[in-house]
């Protein structure tokens, strides 16, 4: 099957709940596993949570949320406006943090990594970030 979505939300705390049910349920019309649905929705959620705590240090921005279904495979990208990342590669490295007072950990790029077939980063300083997340499906209700 073929479909697509795209929605925009202000980068508050609160929408990564939302976000993240929005993507369970435009993916749910492939009969997803409950394991390969939670991979998808934990994969989403490190990226908009990323948008949220990393992209707008002074003021909430907005954050684009789009979503393609292209036979049964899902591609998911949260967009952001904000400061950018200055050295992507390094950014994706394991444990590696930008805000190491936080205590974050790190591994949200790992995490998206783990759980999806292939993600894609741009991203340049004060232009934004785009990430892609790629994941497919073993329902048969995916293949034409
Ligand atoms: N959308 C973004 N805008 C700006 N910088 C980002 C964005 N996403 C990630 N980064 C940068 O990349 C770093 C690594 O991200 P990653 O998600 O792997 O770790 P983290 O967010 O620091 O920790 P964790 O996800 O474990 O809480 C971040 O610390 C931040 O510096
Ligand atoms: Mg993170």
């Amino acid at each position: 099957m073929k479909n697509r979505f795209d929605m925009e939300f202000i980068g508050i705390s609160e929408n990564e709940a939302f976000a993240r049910t929005v993507v369970a349920a435009f993916t749910a019309m492939l009969d997803p596993t409950v394991e390969e649905l939670a991979e998808l929705k934990t994969a989403v959620s490190e990226a908009v949570t990323n948008a949220i705590v990393h992209a707008y240090p002074e003021e909430s921005g907005f954050v684009v949320l789009s979503g393609r279904i292209d036979g049964n495979t899902v591609y998911i990208t949260i967009s952001d406006n904000g400061i950018g990342i200055a050295d992507v590669d390094k950014a994706r490295e394991p444990l590696f943090t930008g805000k190491p007072e936080e205590e974050r950990s790190g591994l949200g790029f790992s995490i998206m990594e783990s759980f999806c077939d292939s993600i894609t980063v741009t991203s340049g300083l004060g232009e934004g970030t785009v990430i892609t997340l790629e994941k497919r499906f073993g329902g048969s209700k995916g293949e034409i």
